[in-house]
């Protein structure tokens, strides 16, 4: 139970989280620490219905984005209209060091940024949700920049097998064939990235990553060009796989009650084993077509006391790819297939039936159900509890599921989760059948544990 107040401001509150800084041993630092900053700005909180409708859309974009997966030569590496909830870390390349700022991003496999010189972008604004600095690479101010070439066995392993990419005159290891790898082609919806690959120094003030890959795009339309992204996919050309961390955790804060409480840390950590106090879920095998998303198993999901019995079908990945859930820190919210959905809204609508349901709100946002906390004083609002295999629990509070709004007269809250648009909503869709949004592990430190393949978590003030 919480008081409405302290939940309405928090919603649209810009907030920063810090990397904490850790010790080094025999010049290897076992941790790496980076400050990271939300990606919601200030100036969404003008218009909170046309704020819900635009993350209704992003979201849907999202998830039509991670939905693709690998088999869709559309995707290549995570790209989407807004990046509502997102969290930015500053991450300095070349040398001398640029920093620019990276979208922390466990659906995505690779680490891209916008990349001058002779950038070029059509209809790439998106007023309402860019970050006021745009992050621009320049390779020619770098000594230390050089583009993959194609004989870089690392050439063959970007190239995507369904772009035709590749280097066709270097079949053989010629030792002709010193030009460069092909340009990427990434696709988003009606947008469209290229650019190349560069080997570059990534640095970190005790440590410096030598031929690190990161994506100079150097043209695109349509696309939100004010953040590069960094994967932190299960793959080998993500953040962590390519500096050789065995695993990297993050705690995000509860932006609801406190602007001041505004740190919270992320690690990049090089130590093994255990870490204390943490309940652990391991990971579970990727279909082929989905490489590098975490996917936990979670055995059944309840609503404060109510076990929901979602059909295994759509909490484990089959091997065609069809259900399973992955925890996506690239987003705040979340989507659960049609059929998923359901049973969640259905159970939350019963159980929140005291409220009033606001039509109006869910006519103007686009989500559902949303209800109307005018007149009430206190909330009671159940929690949302995934019960993963281990034994583990990750409980979320109403206030890190539900999404507050306070309009002129009234107070409203909407589940912030898509699901399928349209007619298709009993399908059992390809891809993931839920995506666990950053919004509901806050005040959670999450661990991955990429050497034993496990997520470990635990509840913990951030
Ligand atoms: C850019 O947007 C304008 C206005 O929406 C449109 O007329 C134009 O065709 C777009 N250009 C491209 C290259 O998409
Ligand atoms: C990278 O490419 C090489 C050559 O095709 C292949 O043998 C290797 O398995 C690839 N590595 C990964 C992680 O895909
Ligand atoms: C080597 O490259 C040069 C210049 O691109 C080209 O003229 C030549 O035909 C190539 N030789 C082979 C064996 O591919
Ligand atoms: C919420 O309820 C109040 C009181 O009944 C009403 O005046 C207001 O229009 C409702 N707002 C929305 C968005 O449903
Ligand atoms: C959904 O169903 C209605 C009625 O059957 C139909 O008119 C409409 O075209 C369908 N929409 C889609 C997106 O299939």
């Amino acid at each position: 139970m919480a008081s409405s107040t302290s939940l309405l401001f928090s919603v649209f509150t810009v907030f920063s989280i810090l990397f904490l800084a850790s010790s080094s041993e025999d010049n290897i630092p076992a941790t790496i620490t980076i400050p990271l900053t939300s990606t919601f700005t200030s100036k969404l909180s003008t218009e909170p219905l046309v704020f819900l409708q635009h993350l209704a859309s992003a979201s849907l974009s999202r998830a039509h984005h991670l939905k693709h997966g690998k088999t869709s030569p559309l995707v290549k590496t995570s790209l989407f209209p807004h990046s509502y909830g997102g969290h930015t870390i500053p991450l300095s390349f070349g040398t001398p060091p640029q920093k620019l700022s990276f979208v922390v991003d466990t659906g995505s496999h690779v680490v891209w940024t916008p990349c001058t010189t002779h950038y070029t972008c059509t209809n790439c604004s998106f007023s309402d949700a860019a970050p006021k600095k745009a992050p621009i690479f320049n390779p020619e101010l770098s000594s230390s920049s050089k583009i993959l070439g194609c004989r870089n066995p690392k050439c063959v392993n970007t190239s995507s097998p369904d772009v035709h990419l590749g280097c066709p005159r270097c079949n053989g290891n010629s030792k002709n064939c010193s030009h460069a790898c092909p340009r990427y082609r990434l696709h988003y919806g009606r947008g469209a990235s290229s650019g190349y690959f560069l080997l570059e120094n990534l640095n970190f003030p005790a440590k410096t990553i030598h031929k690190f890959l990161v994506g100079c795009t150097k043209s695109a339309a349509r696309l939100p060009t004010s953040v590069a992204f960094a994967g932190f996919g299960r793959t080998m050309f993500s953040l962590p796989m390519q500096m050789g961390v065995k695993k990297f955790a993050y705690c995000l804060n509860s932006h609801d009650y406190d602007d001041t409480r505004n740190s919270g840390k992320l690690v990049l950590d090089y130590s093994d084993g255990k870490t204390k106090g943490l309940s652990y879920t391991p990971f579970l095998k990727n279909p082929p077509d989905f490489p590098f998303y975490y996917y936990l198993g979670v055995k059944d999901i309840k609503m404060g006391n109510k076990r929901l019995r979602i059909p295994s079908k759509y909490l484990a990945p089959g091997s065609d790819g069809r259900g399973g859930l992955m925890i996506d820190s690239g987003f705040a919210y979340g989507y659960m297939t049609g059929p998923v959905f359901k049973i969640v809204t259905n159970e939350l609508k019963k159980q929140m039936s005291k409220y009033r349901r606001s039509l109006e709100a869910e006519t103007q946002s686009g989500l559902t159900p949303c209800f109307n906390f005018t007149g009430h004083k206190s909330l009671e609002i159940p929690d949302l509890i995934y019960q993963f295999r281990g034994g583990a629990n990750m409980v979320v509070p109403g206030m890190n599921y539900l999404l507050m709004a306070r309009l002129e007269t009234s107070i409203v809250a909407c589940f912030p989760m898509v699901t399928d648009a349209g007619n298709n909503t009993m399908e059992f869709t390809p891809g993931p059948s839920i995506f666990l949004g950053n919004s509901q592990h806050v005040d959670y430190y999450v661990e991955f544990d990429l050497k034993n393949e496990r997520l470990g978590f635990r509840r913990q003030t951030c």
